[in-house]
C-alpha cells in the first residue's frame, strides 16, 4: 500500500515521462486540471492488468466475466454504502458519458429538455446540445457555507418540460456530498414531476471521514424506480483509460428498455477495464483508503494555505473527490484559468466551462504528491498577490 513519503516521493519529471494528459497538454505546466491522479494504481489493478495481458484476455468481454463484474460491484456497493443491488442489473458499459448519452437518446422523451444543476461536469451541457436537446440550467445555491440543489428551480425546470434530472454525486466540481435528507428532498421533486434522474456516482468511492456516500437510488423505492445510477472504478482507482463503468439499472422499465436497445453500448466495453474494475471492487479497498487518507491531508493543507496565504479566494473544503473548487470571483479575471497559466505555470479548469454559475472560478486537482501541491500553492498566492 503507499505510504505518504512513497506518495511524496514522485518527482514531476517521473510524472512527465509516463505521459499523460494531465502532464503533457501544457508542457512545462504544473497539470492540475483533469480529474486524474498522479498515484498510479493499486496493485491488485495492476496485477490484474498483467495476468490479462499473459493469459490471453483481450478479446471481446466474455458472459462470465461480466458476471464477476457484477459480483464484484454489488459486494462492493454492499460494504461500502449498505446499498443491495441485484448483480444482473449492473451493467457493463465503456464510461460514465457513454451511459449518459445511452440514457438521454432511449430513456427520456425524443428532443425533451434535460436539466442540469450548475456548476456541472464540463462535458454534460456540449454533449446535450450535441445530441439536440435544450439544457435547463439550474445553479446551485449556497446555504450556510454549503452549495445545495435549489428545489424550487428544480421544480420550475421540470415543469417547463424537462424529464431528466442530472444528479452528480459526489458533486463534480463542488465536492459536496449530498445527505440522504437532501437527496430526498430532490427526489419529492422528481416524483411530482414524474421525472427520472441520471445519478453519476462515479466519484462515489471518494468520500472523505465524517461524510457517507448515499447512493440516490438506495434513499427510497421510487429513487430506485425512476433513476439510471452510472459509475466506474475510473476515478478512485484512477484507470479512466481503460474504458470500463457500470450502469445500475433498479429501475425495471429502463432495465427493459436497455435490454432491448442499449446493448451495442455494452459492447464499447474494454475487457482488460472490467477485469481492473473487478480488481478494485474485489481487492482494492486498501489502497483506496490509504488514498483517500493522503488526499485527506491535501485538501486540509490547501484550506490552511488559502486560509492563511490568499483570504479572499472563496473555497469549502471537498466532502468528497479530490477536486477543489476556487472562487476567485474577488479578483476579477475574465479567464482566471488562463491567466493561472501565464502568469503562475499551473494548469487547472476555468470554471466557466462548467456552465455560466463557474464563471469566476477555478477547479484544481488535489491528486498530487504534497511537493507539487505545496508548489502550486506557493504560484498561486505569489501570482495572485
Ligand atoms: C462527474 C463526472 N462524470 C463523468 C466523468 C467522465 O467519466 P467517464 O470517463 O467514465 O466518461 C467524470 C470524469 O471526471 C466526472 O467527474
Amino acid at each position: 500500500m503507499p505510504t505518504e513519503s512513497e506518495l511524496d516521493a514522485i518527482t514531476i519529471d517521473q510524472l512527465r515521462a509516463v505521459p499523460s494528459e494531465k502532464w503533457s497538454l501544457f508542457p512545462g505546466l504544473i497539470g492540475a486540471f483533469v480529474a486524474e491522479m498522479d498515484f498510479g494504481t493499486a496493485p491488485a489493478v495492476r496485477r490484474a492488468l498483467h495476468d490479462a495481458v499473459d493469459t490471453g484476455m483481450l478479446g471481446y468481454l466474455p458472459g462470465p466475466t461480466v458476471a464477476r463484474m457484477q459480483e464484484a460491484y454489488t459486494g462492493f456497493a454492499k460494504r461500502r454504502f449498505g446499498w443491495s443491488v441485484d448483480p444482473e442489473r449492473v451493467r457493463p458499459v465503456p464510461d460514465v458519458l457513454a451511459a449518459f448519452e445511452a440514457t438521454v437518446r432511449h430513456l427520456t422523451p425524443e428532443g425533451s429538455p434535460v436539466i442540469l444543476p450548475t456548476p456541472a461536469y464540463m462535458p454534460f451541457a456540449p454533449l446535450l446540445r450535441d445530441l439536440g436537446r435544450d439544457v435547463l440550467t439550474v445553479p446551485l445555491v449556497r446555504e450556510a457555507g454549503r452549495s445545495v440543489h435549489d428545489l424550487d428551480a428544480l421544480d420550475a425546470a421540470f415543469a417547463a418540460g424537462g424529464r431528466l434530472l442530472v444528479l452528480v454525486n459526489p458533486h463534480n466540481p463542488t465536492g459536496r456530498v449530498f445527505e440522504r435528507g437532501e437527496l430526498a428532498a430532490v427526489a419529492a421533486v422528481v416524483e411530482k414531476h414524474g421525472g427520472r434522474v441520471f445519478a453519476d456516482e462515479i466519484h462515489a468511492p471518494l468520500v472523505y471521514a465524517g461524510r457517507a456516500h448515499v447512493p440516490y437510488a438506495s434513499v427510497s423505492a421510487a429513487t430506485a424506480a425512476h433513476t439510471v445510477t452510472a459509475t466506474s472504478a475510473s476515478k478512485a482507482w484512477n484507470v479512466p483509460g481503460l474504458k470500463a463503468a457500470q450502469l445500475v439499472l433498479t429501475d425495471d422499465d429502463a432495465a427493459d428498455v436497455w435490454q432491448r436497445r442499449c446493448i451495442w453500448t455494452e459492447h464499447l466495453t474494454a475487457t482488460p477495464g472490467v477485469l481492473a474494475s473487478i480488481a478494485a471492487y474485489d481487492d482494492g479497498e486498501d489502497w483506496l483508503d490509504d488514498v483517500i487518507g493522503y488526499l485527506d491531508g491535501n485538501r486540509r493543507i490547501m484550506a490552511d494555505h488559502l486560509a492563511e496565504h490568499l483570504p479572499a479566494v472563496g473555497h469549502t473544503p471537498p466532502e468528497g473527490t479530490y477536486l477543489a473548487w476556487l472562487d476567485l470571483t474577488s479578483y476579477g479575471l475574465d479567464r482566471p484559468a488562463a491567466w493561472l497559466r501565464e502568469h503562475a505555470g499551473i494548469a487547472l479548469t476555468d470554471g466557466r466551462h462548467c456552465g455560466q454559475a463557474g464563471r469566476g472560478h477555478v477547479r484544481l486537482t488535489l491528486a498530487t504528491p504534497r511537493p507539487i501541491l505545496r508548489e502550486i500553492l506557493t504560484r498561486l498566492t505569489e501570482a495572485l498577490a
